[in-house]
């Protein structure tokens, strides 16, 4: 464990962004965490659990205390003759996680592949990509309360699993630092190829296996998305918005080409990368922020922005969106003020 106060959170934010936290605790263990709150109740005050700090936006120092699990370790629970259980701890790095259960062969997760981040904030997040999500595969999330520190398990349907949204993001924010996720991984796997231009992309590395699969996914994330290692970036800025068929067919009459995606229930999926590149912002900056000129649904810190910056240039994107198409854009990143 280790605890530092006025800590610069520049190095664990992707945006790169520059903000102090007031109290900033790393935690190696689940003991430690449970040590920690039993001594230093947080009820009453600001609190931020960390994950791999590539969905947040800084906008301000942070008056109170960061929590950052960075527990490591991957092990097997439970093996059947069609699924595989791995419980993996919440520091882990996401795509290490899919690159382990790619080596072994294990299927589920491919297509998760490349995305930046902590295995226990995808959980928080639902993460999703190429007609999968990671709701699918949870068996079991691990948490420990912040009030009384003891350990707790949840399962999907606790967790209210929805498009980038759980109750950790929503109603249980702040609450709980989730310490490891169970996953329900496939031996044989069940390949979702059907996203536009996967297959494609798989069949020309060759037969489809986890690891044309994998390699497919990050030659595609890595053609559209910057790397957070080069650029600050924190993926996707906003949500795609979802609308009825009425809106739809509203919309539809004002431009034709407007890309939509059925979900089942009567509503429809919107590209908000399109609507955005629609109102000309694509590749557009604003001081030392800008739109990503590759994916209109990215925001980029060209370098030395304030969160503030990024934040303002945010507000202008959606600004624009809502007087062209009436569309109310939410974002996915969370701005921490
Ligand atoms: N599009 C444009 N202009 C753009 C961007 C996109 O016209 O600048 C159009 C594309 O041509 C395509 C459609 O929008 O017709 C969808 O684009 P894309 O496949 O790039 O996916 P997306 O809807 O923009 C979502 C996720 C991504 C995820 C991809 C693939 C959200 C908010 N974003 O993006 O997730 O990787 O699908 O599944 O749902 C993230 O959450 O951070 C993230 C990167």
């Amino acid at each position: 464990m280790e605890l530092k106060t006025d800590f610069s959170l520049k190095a664990f934010n992707t945006f790169k962004v520059e903000a102090a936290a007031a109290r900033y605790v790393r935690f190696d263990s689940e003991n430690e965490i449970v040590d920690f709150l039993g001594r230093n109740p947080l009820d009453g005050g600001r609190r931020l659990v960390l994950g791999g700090g590539s969905n947040v936006l800084f906008v301000d120092d942070f008056n109170g205390t960061v929590l950052h699990p960075l527990l490591k370790g991957i092990q097997v629970v439970k093996s059947g003759r069609q699924h595989i259980w791995i419980r993996a701890m919440a520091g882990e790095n996401w795509d290490d996680l899919v690159a382990f259960a790619v080596d072994n062969g294990w299927g589920g997760i491919e297509n998760l592949s490349l995305i930046p981040g902590s295995v226990g904030a995808s959980a928080v997040q639902n993460i999703g990509a190429y007609g999968v999500e990671v709701k699918d595969l949870i068996d079991t999330v691990e948490a420990i309360s912040i009030h009384s520190p003891e350990k707790i398990r949840f399962t999907p349907n606790d967790c209210r699993f929805g498009y980038r949204s759980s109750k950790f993001k929503g109603r249980w924010a702040g609450q709980f630092i989730i310490t490891a996720v169970v996953f329900k991984l496939n031996r044989k796997a069940d390949f979702v190829l059907a996203y536009p231009g996967v297959k494609s992309a798989v069949e020309r590395l060759g037969p489809v296996t986890v690891e044309t699969v994998r390699q497919a996914i990050v030659s595609i994330r890595q053609r559209k998305l910057p790397d957070p290692a080069l650029i600050g970036n924190a993926g996707s800025f906003f949500k795609n918005p979802v609308i009825d068929g009425r809106a739809l067919d509203g919309m539809l009459k004002l431009d034709p080409d407007l890309p939509h995606y059925p979900q089942g229930d009567g509503s429809y999926k919107l590209a908000a990368g399109w609507l955005i590149e629609r109102c000309g912002w694509k590749g557009r900056g604003m001081g030392r922020a800008a739109v990503h000129d590759r994916q209109a649904l990215v925001l980029v810190n060209l370098g030395g922005a304030t969160g503030l910056e990024i934040l303002e240039l945010s507000e202008q994107v959606s600004g624009a969106v809502q007087a062209m198409f009436g569309i109310e854009l939410d974002r996915e990143v969370l701005v921490v003020p």
